[in-house]
């Protein structure tokens, strides 16, 4: 493969809280949370791991060869890896998934800062469930405060992407992620420490099998891939930033683990103090931002554990959403040559846009539907559930079938100067277990059979 002089990351501990950073998001304290409440906790969770340990380790570990090997953005990926064919396309997916990913997930990113703010002022304090939804649903419909955070939220990513791999994504990561770890472990102490906390544990880790239907099934799969950050060239563009020295499934392991280490803090936090204030576990989207802050005001010092649990939750998203910024400003910045600050600028500006109009799609646009759901729910739905499982299962069989399994090994080993025992294993699963099963996966959402 070609070398060129690429920026990488500074070192091993930078790029892994880096790679974690983009995994560990909204999507494993809001998203999995609300998931596992709804299709049956423990029963959830098993299949979770599965799909995560499986499926997720292996497109993650595939696209980390694509990134390495090529040492370019998620299209120039595949314009270098197989030249004039339409495999481009899977990086085509890649970038316009983190784009729309990137609208929505600002939204939710805002929505951090504004219940960071009330806890500060101390105006979450209110007396009952009504209020909170009131309040939450009223201040999501609203047609400008929401927007002003998206735009903060824009702001200080736009200033981390601009100042580069290294000094912005890098060092900020450093930072937030060991932060993140520290503020998640105190709260599950507190949690535990609740009454009656106990069924909360169990609902969460006691199996029920018959809960398993293929909806809990897909909605496992659509959940690991958004978790860990995979099926959309994100990991490819990280990797790209990894010197030739670098452990790549070593490094795979540790990011999805402490990835699903994550969530699953994140559900010993929620569910005993869901279960000690006797509320349902399955309670969709409004878990986190209505029915915890409502916990949390029932507790002493509530509006400090509001605020601490809602800058987690800051801390999560911003280094997940820096990802997704800079897969466009990547793909920009190398494939029309603009300037890194030109790309990240177009970036900021075209994402807010799509920010705004998600966020719109709660109060005035909420009568505009396609497919009867607003736009916020539709690019949740259309990015998860169909371009990261499309884009996974496309990136493992252009590494399966079409890259020569010598220059496979060569990369995966770092020719040969490291282990990798399981490598026979890895190709089967990319080759067969996961197309095969995102396919099934796919055609029966799709309600194809
Ligand atoms: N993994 C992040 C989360 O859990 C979201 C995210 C960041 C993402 N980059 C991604 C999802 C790339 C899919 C692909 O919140």
């Amino acid at each position: 493969m070609k070398q060129q002089k690429r920026i990488t990351f500074n070192s091993k501990f930078g790029l892994v809280m880096a790679s974690v950073g983009s995994a560990v998001g909204l999507g494993n304290i809001w998203r999995f949370p609300c998931e596992a409440g709804e299709h049956g906790g423990g029963a959830f969770l098993i299949v979770y791991v599965f799909c995560v340990m499986i499926l997720g380790l292996s497109v993650m570990l595939a696209e980390f060869f694509l990134g390495r090997a090529s040492q370019k953005d998620a299209v120039g990926t595949f314009k270098v890896l197989a030249p004039g064919t339409m495999w481009k396309i899977t990086g085509y997916n890649g970038v316009l998934a983190a784009f729309l990913i990137f609208g929505f997930y600002s939204v939710v990113s805002g929505w951090t800062l504004e219940y960071i703010y009330q806890s500060a002022t101390g105006n979450l304090n209110v007396s009952s469930v009504e209020e909170f939804t009131g309040n939450f649903e009223k201040f999501t419909a609203d047609a400008f405060r929401p927007v002003v955070w998206i735009f903060i939220f824009t702001l200080i990513t736009h200033i981390v992407v601009m100042s580069g791999v290294k000094k912005g994504i890098e060092r900020t990561s450093k930072l937030m992620m060991p932060l993140l770890f520290v503020i998640l472990i105190i709260l599950c102490v507190r949690s535990l420490m609740l009454p009656n906390a106990i069924e909360g544990v169990k609902f969460f880790f006691k199996p029920d099998f018959s809960k398993i239907t293929s909806d809990v099934v897909l909605s496992a799969l659509g959940q690991a891939f958004f978790s860990v950050s995979v099926g959309m060239a994100c990991m490819i563009t990280y990797a790209s930033y990894f010197n030739k020295s670098i452990n790549m499934p070593n490094t795979a392991i540790s990011v999805v683990t402490l990835d699903t280490l994550v969530a699953i803090l994140a559900g010993v936090v929620i569910f005993p103090a869901v279960t000690s204030f006797n509320i349902s576990p399955s309670q969709g989207p409004a878990l986190v931002f209505i029915t915890l802050p409502n916990i949390f005001q029932q507790m002493p010092f509530g509006n400090l554990w509001s605020l601490i649990f809602f800058v987690l939750l800051a801390i999560a998203a911003l280094t997940s959403i820096i990802s997704l910024h800079e897969v466009v400003t990547a793909y920009l910045h190398e494939q029309y040559k603009l300037s890194r600050n030109k790309a990240t600028a177009i970036v900021s500006l075209c994402g807010f846009a799509v920010g705004v109009v998600c966020s719109l799609s709660f109060g005035v646009l909420s009568h505009f539907k396609i497919f009867g759901i607003i736009i916020f729910d539709l690019l949740d739905f259309v990015t998860a559930n169909l371009m990261l499982p499309l884009g996974g299962m496309f990136i493992c069989i252009f590494v399966g079938w079409f890259i020569n399994k010598k220059v496979l090994k060569d990369e995966l080993t770092n020719n040969g100067t490291i282990k990798f025992r399981l490598f026979c294993i890895f190709v089967v699963v990319i080759r067969y277990v996961a197309p095969i099963i995102i396919a099934l996966i796919c055609i029966k959402k799709l309600g194809l059979f």
